[in-house]
């Protein structure tokens, strides 16, 4: 894909997110529009939601597995970056298992999701969340800096893959890990569902198969990668119905 077709399509991938962002800004009841967002099913139990912190069980989230604060396994006292942070959600219950001691920074190039993402973060007094503007291609973060990295349903979302994983091989320190929940295609798009608006917004037409995304991530150098299927489905696009994959990638920096 050339440069201007990616910029064409985060383009729209900014509106559609700035779009739910609104919505969520005005709107008391939970969670998105399941066309335009990637609203997974519901995990009974995860650590989120036993969390007794119940303003962090009040914040939507639009990501593809709501486990992954317990997956990711998260320490007092480190350095946590979440990318394409949206709401906040991941972000905030990672702030509490990092507690005074640590810190978390969420990124996001929705100027309106960082409204939103700030909005819980101020209205629930949370002091160790920092929400950075930036786009996931080139991070506003400092190299060798990060003991963590989580993603929530993001970088299916982004054209360049592979400048992701970079960027996030340079900012995590030497040991740190990647826990990545993300969406996978079972087959690969028939060309007319390739860069369909709907599909790529909702966490499809951009996806890849777990083959390509561990390919991805070992060629700029992670290790010890593992994958988690956690479910297979499809969405259904006028008489086509594509299946798809959540899982989680997990992989560490040597
Ligand atoms: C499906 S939502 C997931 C939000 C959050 N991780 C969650 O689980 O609730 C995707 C988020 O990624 C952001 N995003 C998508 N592409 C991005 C990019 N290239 N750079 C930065 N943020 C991006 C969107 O603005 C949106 O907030």
């Amino acid at each position: 894909m050339d440069q201007s077709s990616e910029e064409k399509i985060m383009e729209i991938v900014n509106n559609s997110y700035s779009k739910v962002a609104k919505k969520l800004l005005t709107d008391t009841s939970n969670c998105c529009e399941p066309s335009v967002s990637c609203c997974s099913p519901e995990v009974e139990g995860s650590t989120v939601q036993e969390l007794s912190i119940i303003s962090v069980n009040n914040i939507p989230t639009l990501g593809c597995n709501t486990n992954l604060i317990e997956v990711a396994k998260i320490s007092t006292g480190e350095k946590v970056l979440d990318l394409g942070s949206g709401p906040g959600k991941d972000t905030f219950a990672a702030s509490i298992l990092v507690g005074e001691k640590g810190s978390v920074i969420g990124v996001d190039f929705s100027d309106d999701m960082l409204t939103l993402a700030n909005k819980y973060r101020d209205d629930n007094k949370i002091t160790n969340v920092e929400f950075r503007k930036g786009n996931l291609t080139e991070l506003p973060v400092e190299n060798n800096s990060i003991d963590v990295i989580i993603t929530n349903c993001v970088i299916n979302l982004v054209p360049d893959k592979t400048k992701v994983f970079e960027e996030a091989f340079r900012v995590l320190k030497s040991g740190g890990r990647l826990i990545d929940s993300d969406i996978s295609i079972i087959n690969p798009l028939k060309a007319d569902l390739i860069n369909n608006e709907q599909l790529y917004c909702a966490c499809i037409g951009g996806a890849v198969t777990e083959d390509d995304y561990v390919r991805n991530m070992k060629e700029v150098g992670f290790e010890n990668i593992e994958v988690r299927r956690q479910y297979t489905t499809s969405f259904t696009i006028g008489e086509e119905a594509v299946p798809y994959a959540s899982s989680y990638f997990i992989a560490f920096k040597p």
